[in-house]
C-alpha cells in the first residue's frame, strides 16, 4: 500500500475482485467514515448485514429506510454502543473505532444527537452551552468560573449558528421543542465535532422549526460531516445531496434524491411500488 494511505489492513475476502480493492482504497482516501461489511446479529436477527457506506470529509449525507431497516443500530455501531460481529469502522481513516469505548469516540470527535432532547433545563441557554464545552464531567464545578475571552466568543458563535442569540439567558426548560433541539445540537457543536449524528432530528417539530433546523444542518455541513436519519421526505427532499436507502441492514441504493426515488429496487421495497 502506498505511503499516501493509512496502515490499515484491507480485510481480505475470497472472490473480490482486485479491482473492488482497488476502488475500494481510493475510496476511503477522502473518506472521514468507513464501514465495511458490518454485520450485527440480535439473536441471530441481522439488524445490519454486510453493511458497506462511506462518509466524506465536509458532507451532508441522508439515511432513510423503512423502520427496522437498521438506521439507529448503524448509529450505535459508530458510537460504540454496539458492536459489531463482523467488519471494521474506521474514522479520519487512521482511527479504528471497534477499539475505542463510546467516551472515546465522543471526545474523539463525533457528536450524536439523540432523538430526546437532554438540556440541562434548570440552566440559561448560555450555560447548557457552557456545561457542554467541558467534555470532561468532573470540570463541571468550574461553570461560574470565569470564562476566557476566546471560550465566550465560541459561545456567542454557537448561539448564532443555532439561532439562540436572543434566548441566552432563557432557561433552558422555557424553550420551544424545537429550541431544545438546536440547543442540543449547539452543545455537541461545542466540543467541534468532526462528524454529527443526528437521528430523527425534525420530529416532534413544527413547520416552521423544520424549516429552520433543515437550515441549521445545511449551514452545518462543510465544517462537519453531518450524517441525518430521517422519516419525513419533505424535509429530506429539502436537504438532501446524497441519499443512502437501509433496507433489511444493507445498503439498497444510493444517489441523489431523485436517483434513489427513481431506483426500480427501491420503488419495490421501501416506497411499495
Ligand atoms: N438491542 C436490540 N436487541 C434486539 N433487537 C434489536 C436491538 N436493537 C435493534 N434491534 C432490531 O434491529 C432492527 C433494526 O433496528 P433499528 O433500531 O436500527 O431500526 P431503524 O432503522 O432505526 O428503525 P426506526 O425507523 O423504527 O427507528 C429492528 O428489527 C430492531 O427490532
Ligand atoms: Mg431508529
Amino acid at each position: 500500500m502506498s505511503g499516501e494511505y493509512p496502515a490499515v489492513e484491507l480485510p481480505r475476502k475470497a472472490g473480490r475482485a482486485a479491482d473492488d480493492t482497488k476502488t475500494r482504497i481510493a475510496r476511503m482516501g477522502h473518506s472521514m467514515l468507513w464501514l465495511d461489511n458490518i454485520t450485527v446479529s440480535f439473536d441471530g436477527f441481522k439488524a445490519l448485514n454486510k453493511l458497506t457506506l462511506y462518509i466524506d470529509d465536509g458532507e451532508l449525507r441522508c439515511i432513510i429506510g423503512a423502520n427496522g431497516a437498521g438506521k439507529t443500530t448503524l448509529m450505535d455501531v459508530i458510537t460504540g454502543k454496539t458492536r459489531p460481529d463482523e467488519g471494521s469502522v474506521f474514522f479520519g481513516q487512521t482511527i479504528d473505532l471497534l477499539h475505542l469505548s463510546e467516551t472515546q469516540i465522543a471526545q474523539g470527535g463525533i457528536g450524536r444527537k439523540f432523538q430526546k432532547p437532554t438540556v440541562f433545563e434548570h440552566h440559561s441557554v448560555f450555560e447548557n452551552l457552557e456545561l457542554a464545552m467541558h467534555a470532561d464531567k468532573r470540570a463541571w464545578p468550574t461553570l461560574f468560573a470565569r470564562l476566557s475571552g476566546e471560550q465566550r466568543e465560541r459561545i456567542d458563535e454557537v448561539l448564532e449558528i443555532i439561532g439562540l442569540g436572543a434566548e441566552r439567558v432563557r432557561r433552558a426548560g422555557l424553550l420551544s421543542h424545537g429550541q431544545k433541539q438546536w440547543l442540543e445540537i449547539g452543545m455537541l457543536l461545542m466540543q467541534n465535532p468532526r462528524v454529527l449524528l443526528v437521528d430523527e432530528p425534525v420530529a416532534g417539530m413544527t413547520g416552521q422549526e423544520t424549516e429552520r433546523t433543515a437550515e441549521l444542518l445545511t449551514s452545518l455541513a462543510g465544517r462537519h460531516s453531518v450524517v441525518v436519519v430521517e422519516h419525513d421526505m419533505e424535509f429530506v427532499r429539502s436537504i438532501a445531496r446524497k441519499v443512502t436507502v437501509l433496507h433489511e441492514g444493507s445498503v439498497l441504493a444510493e444517489g441523489s434524491m431523485n436517483d434513489v426515488q427513481n431506483n426500480p429496487r427501491v420503488k419495490e421495497v421501501y416506497l411499495g411500488e
